[in-house]
């Protein structure tokens, strides 16, 4: 089986994997063919997909169905070749739909759609399905990465990801996947206490740790109103209401908004990121004003795990907080960026 995750945390995906199916995988793979941010695993397939439905750090679940090495004069001639050879069980009942989708890194005479369009064509020309890009019943999915080239049937129609309801949704919200990691990078053990987000957006990652964590106290805060409703919807529409504390506040001056709550021993947030970071801020003071105020709230020994865009004005920051030691960084990709997590405790 192959999964999908955020390049960056392949590792914490196999590992899932490998905790969840102990006997029944035999060997896991992480970026098979140089592809970043896939997962491949072998073993006994049952045990294997009852588990990765329970994943937390993927998005997508495929079954490979071929891989060959692009043929340098003909290539596209030859991807179409190998769909037209290829059974694909999914694919022969009357009626069904499919689409193609390629991503494609390296340096090639063609595109991706090119290869989408030829790999089509291919299908097509043995079973004569009907295209939906959209909403295929039938999702193939290819993958060029310089001369090698993969196919594979997606057994997910949605991302695993997508498993909160969540009635909010700001433009901007983090992934399932990426709070999980965050959140068992911080407490790999598992049952803090409580689990802070002073800038909590939509609420990501009390929605995760309250899934994770049956016993943990979710507390969330942000600057914006809005926010703070709107994350009390998605944790209503959860059923985590009632163990959450959600209040609107700076996150610059949290021992005035959550003193009374102290001392916390997890602390799971990202800051403003990309679009977000209006011109007028300034991160590396904005970093470095939270970490000063996130100490007060903390336990000694407490955790904290940050998303920061900009790495080196978080880790300059950080330098001047010499209360909190660096534990772990792990750089990430997200929305096209690559923020890191950083993993600190306070000493
Ligand atoms: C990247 S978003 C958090 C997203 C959230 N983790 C989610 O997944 O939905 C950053 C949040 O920080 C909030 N924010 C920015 N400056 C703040 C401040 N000084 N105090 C509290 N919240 C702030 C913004 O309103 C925004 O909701």
């Amino acid at each position: 089986m192959e999964l999908t995750t955020h390049p960056g945390l392949e590792q914490l995906a196999a590992d899932e994997v490998l905790a969840l199916a102990p006997k029944g995988v035999l060997r896991a793979e992480v970026r098979p063919d140089g592809l970043r941010g896939w997962v491949s695993v072998w073993g006994d397939w049952p045990a294997i997909e009852q588990a990765a439905r329970r994943l937390r750090a993927v998005h997508h679940l495929f079954r490979p169905l071929d891989r060959f090495v692009l043929d340098a004069a003909e290539p596209l001639a030859q991807v179409e070749a190998r769909l037209a050879a290829l059974a694909i069980p999914a694919l022969e009942p009357e009626g069904v739909s499919f689409g193609v989708r390629c991503e494609r890194t390296g340096s090639h005479p063609f595109t991706s759609e090119d290869v989408g369009r030829v790999a089509g064509a291919g299908v097509r020309s043995r079973t004569l399905r009907a295209v939906n890009l959209r909403h295929p019943d039938v999702a193939l999915r290819v993958d060029v990465r310089e001369q090698i080239c993969r196919v594979s049937l997606a057994l997910t129609a949605e991302p695993l990801s997508h498993r909160h309801q969540r009635p909010y949704l700001p433009g901007v919200s983090m992934k399932a996947s990426l709070a999980w990691a965050m959140l068992h990078l911080a407490r790999p053990q598992g049952a803090p206490g409580a689990v802070l987000d002073p800038l909590c957006g939509g609420g990501t990652i009390l929605l995760e740790a309250g899934a994770l964590w049956p016993a943990a106290r979710l507390l969330g805060s942000d600057l914006d109103g809005e926010r703070v409703a709107g994350t009390s919807a998605n944790l209503v529409a959860n059923g985590l209401l009632p163990r959450a504390t959600l209040r609107q506040g700076d996150a610059l001056d949290l021992t005035a908004l959550w003193g009374d709550q102290a001392p916390v021993d997890t602390v799971v947030t990202n800051p403003p990121f990309g679009k977000q970071v209006g011109k007028g801020l300034d991160l590396r003071r904005f970093y470095r004003e939270l970490l000063q105020s996130l100490l007060p709230v903390l336990a000694e020994g407490g955790r904290i795990a940050l998303l920061a865009e900009r790495r080196a004005a978080f880790t300059h920051a950080l330098e001047q907080v010499p209360a909190l030691r660096l534990r772990h960084v792990r750089v990430v990709e997200a929305g096209g960026l690559h923020p890191a997590i950083f993993l600190l405790e306070r000493a």
